[in-house]
């Protein structure tokens, strides 16, 4: 777990890497929890503490998850009326966001706040369009370490990248000329492409519309099925579908900028283990920010479980490494389909990842021709350890060696909605690294 303390400009800056939006935050994916999935506009200062404490006790801290987030409806009905400063609603926050952060930031750990680039939020309040300089100088006074910065009424002041750059690139000097470093989560649901002018500005951008807990269920209000041109990002986005849509704009994420898949629904109830792992391991290896959203103080095991496979987040949490990439996707006549992604870790070590988007078990045969792609010939022929980060070995820590293997890994039963996620290390015999091809 040491790799995700390494969290520093120096670091990247010894790799020749720099980072892409350069306030120094979200080096990796950000981890951390946020009140909307779960709660929506129901929520109080209680709320967000007893997250906090929750967060602690069952470990999550520990691996990672550090930044609280409060979402829509923290608002009262209106700014300061003499100054212009947002305030928070008196009966929800009796007192108010400063002491919450405090609180927050006794615990060890970050506070995270909401807004939008609009005139109102999503929920209704006041928004930030015009007011980004108070807004987040008051953020900064108030212990602010993180904006979710949402996109609701923004007055048509979208249709062009520039002009969507321009509206988030606002919010983006007024936080940096506050002098405190805030994690800048732009969620503008894709719009305008904000994979392309977005690194620069924000630490994460949202790429499509909202999630919806549900595995691939086309909604009606989540119309587009690419995002390259999308004119409606909506919201009702069924999780796979968000695979779908991550699939060719993984090439603009890098350290200090990723594509934001939204948060996490893993424990909301709506889909099944098999469904909520895949969930898990596609935002992990897509280097998606991990955000919990379920109410984190009464989960099952089964949630616990997902949440807390460090090998998989250790993939989320890889310094260096970029998103996955898929190698093929195959229609299956039941309907959907079967996928094969890779993604390449750091010390020559990488992922080779399956995915059955269809309602029946399958069997698969693995060609690391396909899965080693990138990497050439003499990748595509040495032999691997293999091991699946979804068993554990006998030790009890995530990652059962499946052998060492060459070729491919032949005849996998893969059931409905479930994936397969591998690490693959050249086997010792035949070791090479990459520059020596
Ligand atoms: C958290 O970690 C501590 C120390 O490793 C352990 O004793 C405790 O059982 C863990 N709690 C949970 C909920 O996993
Ligand atoms: C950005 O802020 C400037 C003032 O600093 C303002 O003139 C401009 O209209 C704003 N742009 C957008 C798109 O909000
Ligand atoms: C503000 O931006 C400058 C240069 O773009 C950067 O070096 C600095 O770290 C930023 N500061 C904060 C607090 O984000
Ligand atoms: C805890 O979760 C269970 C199972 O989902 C649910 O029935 C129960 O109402 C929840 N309790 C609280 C206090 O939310
Ligand atoms: C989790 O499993 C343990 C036994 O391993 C059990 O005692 C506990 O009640 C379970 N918790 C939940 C929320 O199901």
């Amino acid at each position: 777990m040491t790799m995700f303390n390494l969290k520093s400009l120096a670091y990247l800056a010894a790799l020749g890497v720099v980072a892409a939006h350069d306030n120094g935050l979200a080096i990796t994916p950000q981890m951390g929890w946020n009140t909307w999935n779960h709660f929506g506009c129901d929520i109080s200062e209680d709320t967000i503490l007893s997250a906090a404490k929750a967060l602690i006790s069952n470990n999550l801290t520990a691996l990672g998850y550090n930044y609280v987030v409060m979402d829509d409806c923290w608002h009262a009905a209106a700014r300061d009326s003499a100054t212009g400063a947002p305030v928070a609603d008196p009966e929800k926050f009796p007192n108010g966001v400063k002491d919450l952060s405090d609180k927050i930031h006794d615990m060890g750990l970050k506070f995270g706040i909401y807004s939008s680039a609009g005139k109102y939020t999503c929920g209704g309040r006041f928004g930030s369009l015009g007011f980004e300089e108070i807004d987040a100088k008051t953020y900064a006074e108030w212990g602010v370490d993180y904006l979710k910065y949402d996109n609701c009424f923004n007055e048509g002041l979208s249709g062009t990248p520039q002009i969507s750059h321009d509206r988030f690139a606002n919010m983006s000097r007024a936080l940096n000329a506050t002098g405190r470093p805030i994690l800048y989560s732009m969620c503008n649901w894709g719009e305008d492409g904000p994979w392309n002018f977005a690194p620069t500005i924000a630490n994460s951008w949202r790429i499509s519309g909202d999630i919806l807990d549900n595995f691939d269920r086309f909604d009606e209000r989540c119309p587009c099925t690419d995002i390259i041109d999308c004119k409606l990002a909506g919201f009702h986005c069924a999780m796979a579908r968000i695979i779908d849509f991550a699939a060719p704009v993984g090439q603009k994420a890098r350290s200090g900028g990723w594509n934001d898949l939204d948060m996490l629904e893993v424990g909301n109830g709506g889909m099944t283990f098999d469904e909520y792992v895949t969930h898990f391991s596609f935002w992990s290896i897509l280097k998606s920010p991990l955000i919990l959203g379920n109410d984190v103080t009464n989960m099952s095991n089964e949630t616990l479980e997902i949440i807390t496979n460090t090998a998989i987040i250790g993939l989320n949490q890889d310094l260096g490494s970029g998103p996955a990439n898929r190698m093929w996707k195959r229609t299956v006549k039941e309907g959907g389909d079967l996928q094969l992604w890779a993604m390449s870790l750091s010390n020559n070590r990488f992922v080779i990842a399956l995915l059955n988007t269809s309602p029946n078990q399958q069997t698969v045969d693995v060609d690391f021709a396909d899965a080693f792609f990138d990497q050439g010939k003499t990748y595509q022929q040495q032999a691997y350890q293999v091991s699946d980060l979804w068993q554990k070995d006998d030790s009890g820590n995530w990652g059962k060696s499946v052998g060492t293997i060459q070729g491919g890994i032949k005849n996998v039963q893969i059931a409905t909605h479930q994936s397969k996620i591998w690490l693959a290390i050249p086997a010792p015999s035949s070791k090479r690294a990459y520059a020596e091809l």
